[in-house]
């Protein structure tokens, strides 16, 4: 991947779930930052482009026979080495240090650094006592050789450590997750003070490159793409059309299960503003009777994502000479599928969009965003004319307002709840509060309650609201409302929404929860 960058930090995914933060955090400083797996490290051969390696956390432990590791040859190739929690038990290890699982020196959560003395890796760092967050149970017990310790907490003397001469540095706590209190500091000690990696990484002048790289691999031939005028595919659109023009065919398909008016306006911008070569099928009457009376989640997921294919393809069809698929997979689902066969991170969800890869159609794939993350996709949307309504629009699922009608799906009540979500929506809006979340909407819960409405006794629908923020849908936290928006949204869903006398504000993080509710 990536044969144009020049200068790159490679992190060696041993399947922590955070890995993808730590590249994340290396690209918000301006470097490229590449993950792959210990197997993908075998095959490096040429490290000129590699100015620094990270080791991620990881579930293993090598106090067992077996543990994930990397070829000792890495540390002699001059090139900075910083390991993060496994990672800094394994350098340990690898160094003659040792490690030990302990009940009493485990720390999960916030613990404090104490400065043993000053580093290069810790500068503006730990001017003072440092609030970090902890996942470990193994503790390195016996500093290897020709390695100094740089900070402790109570439980954990050694907690960082560097060989200097060598650059080889550890830490146990995750300066990558925000709940570490500056964080990011390690991050731009260790590439700018140590790796001395320049500032090279910037969306704007990928673009030109994604450009380019589109026109030579599609030629004259032609591209086709499921539009569904969420952020991704979006930008994958018109970064495509800017390539290869008219060759490119947008097909939406309009399930009937979107956000009120969503799909039509979508259509509507990227027919008339961006000119694109686009077409609206409506199949929303099929989808409703291929979901007529289930209520199982999974059930639903299937039927959705099979029809949706079907319609796809069938479209498809219509269309000679097509050699390309067009998809917004985006880097972080290929960390994912690569930590599936690489490394050991257990996967917390297993959806993808609907819009997915019909197989039988035998077309090449391109994706050229495979390389981002979803907040440098929105800059890059940006810098393509996206207008912001849909660069900043929140992530939406592939099986839509289904998984948000809990229970049956009716014409009835996917109305119901598209008036109810759109009064939710408008008011984050109004309120300048959609920005500040990461993904809100309204869903109908399958039960009806009891209430009052001027004089009359009233039996309808619970309306449940969720917003949460987050960095990435992996965890979320709900977003703490002041309470005056939490009165007027109420209001104001009941008194315009009929067949809602309830609404409900779901308090809970994921995990436990998850951010939908099937
Ligand atoms: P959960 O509910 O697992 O969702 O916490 C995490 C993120 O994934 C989105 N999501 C989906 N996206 N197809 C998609 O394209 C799906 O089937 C799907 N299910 C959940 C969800 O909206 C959230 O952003």
């Amino acid at each position: 991947m990536q044969s144009l960058v020049k200068e790159k930090i490679v992190i060696i995914d041993f399947g922590s779930q955070v890995t993808k933060l730590i590249a994340r955090r290396i690209r918000e400083l301006g470097v490229f930052s590449e993950v792959i797996t210990p197997l993908d490290l075998a095959k490096v051969k040429d490290y000129k482009s590699v100015k620094g390696i990270i080791l991620s956390g990881g579930p293993s432990t090598v106090t067992s026979k077996k543990f994930e590791s990397v070829p000792k040859e890495i540390f002699e190739k001059k090139i900075p080495i910083l390991g993060i929690c496994y990672g800094l038990q394994l350098i340990a290890k690898i160094f003659g240090g040792k490690i030990k699982p302990s009940k009493k020196r485990r720390e999960f959560g916030r613990a404090y650094l104490f400065k043993k003395k000053q580093s290069q890796l810790t500068n503006n760092f730990l001017n003072s006592k440092k609030s970090v967050w902890m996942s470990h149970e193994d503790a390195v017990v016996k500093l290897p050789k020709n390695f100094n310790v740089i900070a402790s907490t109570k439980d954990s003397k050694l907690t960082i450590i560097e060989n200097k001469r060598n650059k080889i540095y550890g830490v146990q706590f995750h300066p990558e997750v925000t709940h570490t209190e500056d964080g990011k500091q390690i991050f731009k000690n260790f590439l700018f003070l140590i790796c001395k990696i320049k500032k090279k990484w910037n969306i704007k002048s990928q673009k030109k490159r994604l450009i380019e790289e589109v026109k030579n691999t599609v030629k004259k031939n032609k591209v086709i793409c499921a539009l569904s005028g969420g952020v991704d595919s979006s930008v994958v659109a018109l970064l495509i059309s800017k390539a290869i023009k008219k060759n490119l065919i947008c097909i939406m398909v309009d399930t009937g299960l979107m956000r009120k008016n969503e799909f039509k306006e979508s259509y509507e911008i990227f027919k008339k503003k961006y000119k694109l070569n686009v077409k609206l099928i409506d199949s929303s009457k099929i989808f409703l009777k291929k979901l007529k009376n289930v209520s199982d989640p999974e059930k639903k997921r299937k039927i959705i994502g099979k029809l949706f294919i079907k319609v796809f393809e069938k479209e498809s069809k219509k269309y000679k000479n097509i050699k390309f698929l067009a998809q917004g997979t985006l880097y972080p689902d290929i960390i994912e599928s690569k930590s599936a066969t690489g490394s050991k991170t257990s996967k917390i969800k297993s959806h993808h969009n609907v819009g997915g890869l019909p197989k039988k159609m035998k077309l090449k794939l391109i994706e050229p965003l495979k390389e981002f993350f979803k907040d440098e996709v929105r800059i890059l949307g940006k810098s393509l004319g996206l207008i912001e309504n849909i660069s900043y629009k929140h992530p939406f699922p592939g099986p839509g307002l289904a998984i948000r009608i809990i229970g049956n799906i009716t014409f009835n009540r996917i109305k119901v709840l598209q008036e109810a979500d759109h009064i939710f929506v408008n008011e984050l809006k109004k309120n300048n509060l959609y920005n500040k979340i990461w993904q809100a909407y309204a869903a109908l819960l399958p039960i009806k309650t009891v209430g009052v409405m001027g004089d009359s006794r009233t039996y309808e629908n619970i309306c449940l609201l969720r917003a949460v923020i987050s960095e990435d849908g992996m965890s979320a936290d709900y977003f703490n409302f002041p309470k005056y928006f939490l009165d007027n949204i109420s209001n104001k869903i009941i008194n315009n929404v009929k067949g809602i006398n309830r609404v409900v504000y779901d308090i809970t993080s994921k995990p436990p929860s998850t951010i939908e509710l099937e």
